[in-house]
């Protein structure tokens, strides 16, 4: 089973990244916060430099419906050398979907079909997707899943929630369970096997750079802790790839819990909060910036102590970083 960093616009961008893969990684595979406009700035294009990513297999990825954006980024990545480029179809932010992107393109399947044909017809790089089930109503999924499946994605990674449950209330667990089903019947059938449930899928070679349309789908979502990913993975045996989110930054030790290790040390996490920090530094100017940036990992991160919300008020409250060192220095002695 593979686990992935899910890509979180704001928290692991590749200072986040760096700390984390050396700290608690690796992760099988990392995505990069989406990129939505031709000519990379300079944030972004540190963010994506591979000497930024050393080790790490990165996957930076586009939000936009237009293709001729979609193919000029694409080309911008591949001269840094990548392979692939994730489609975000999932972003649920309301300036995003009312330009009919992210999770707001799903509500035009006319308009994705034309641009997937161009996007595909052209990319020179493979292209996997990231999406939700769809924008407001959960009957629009099979038809949005026989969509997707009609095109060689490389990798198609589910977030279970429609565009209108934003990250809030339970996973929409039996669309998912749709899109799993048909993708084990597809593979099945392509290998000439009666489909029987559950029918791992042990990877039919692919044409050589050619991806298999029917390969089964990636899971993500609310994966906090073992019992969340052991639910999955029981109902769900032959996924290739779980994508952890928020689970992942509220718990750094995760994906090593997952993989059957013991539970992050207080040591472990604060010498990746201390790398995190010296991070910021050399990129920020000012201990506000640098703060504002500790604060947003801190309000998932803080989730794994007691009283929380006390951490988080007391954090807001730093000054400057030298106050913000003590804070951490008495969370984790
Ligand atoms: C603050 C924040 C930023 C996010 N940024 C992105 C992004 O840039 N691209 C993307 O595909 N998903 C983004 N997501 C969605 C996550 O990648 C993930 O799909 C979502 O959090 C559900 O997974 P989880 O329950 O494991 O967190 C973001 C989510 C949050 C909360």
């Amino acid at each position: 089973m593979k686990l992935y960093l899910a890509p979180m616009e704001g928290i692991t961008n590749h200072i986040y990244r760096r700390a984390w893969h050396r700290h608690f990684g690796p992760a099988d595979r990392y995505f990069a916060p989406f990129l939505t406009n031709i000519g990379l700035n300079h944030k972004e294009l540190a963010d994506l430099l591979p000497e930024n990513n050393k080790g790490m297999e990165l996957v930076p990825q586009i939000l936009t419906n237009r293709p001729e954006i979609f193919l000029e980024l694409a080309e911008t990545l591949r001269s840094l050398g990548y392979t692939e480029v994730n489609l975000n179809l999932g972003c649920p932010s309301g300036t995003v979907t009312a330009k009919g992107r992210g999770s707001g393109f799903l509500r035009d399947p006319r308009a994705l079909d034309e641009f997937l044909e161009k996007i595909f017809a052209r990319c020179p790089l493979r292209i996997s997707v990231k999406t939700r089930i769809g924008y407001a109503d959960e009957a629009e999924w099979p038809p949005l899943w026989e969509l997707l499946s009609r095109y060689p994605f490389s990798e198609r990674i589910i977030h279970p929630r429609l565009r209108s449950d934003f990250y809030r209330g339970p996973v929409r667990i039996e669309s998912f369970a749709h899109a799993y089903r048909s993708a084990q019947t597809q593979i099945a059938a392509a290998a000439g096997i009666p489909a029987s449930p559950p029918y791992a899928p042990a990877s039919p070679p692919a044409p050589s750079g050619i991806a298999r349309p029917s390969a089964c789908p990636c899971y993500n979502g609310d994966i906090f802790t073992h019992a969340d990913f052991q639910a999955i993975t029981t109902r769900f045996p032959a996924l290739p790839a779980v994508m952890l989110g928020r689970g992942l930054i509220t718990n750094p030790g995760l994906a090593r819990e997952l993989r059957g290790q013991p539970p992050m040390k207080a040591a472990q996490l604060r010498g990746f909060l201390e790398e995190l920090e010296a991070g910021y530094r050399a990129v920020m100017s000012g201990d506000k910036n640098v703060l504002y940036r500790l604060m947003e990992v801190w309000s998932y991160l803080s989730n794994s102590f007691d009283e929380p919300e006390k951490i988080r008020r007391r954090i807001r409250k730093a000054a400057n970083l030298a106050e913000y060192e003590q804070i951490i220095k008495e969370l984790l002695p």
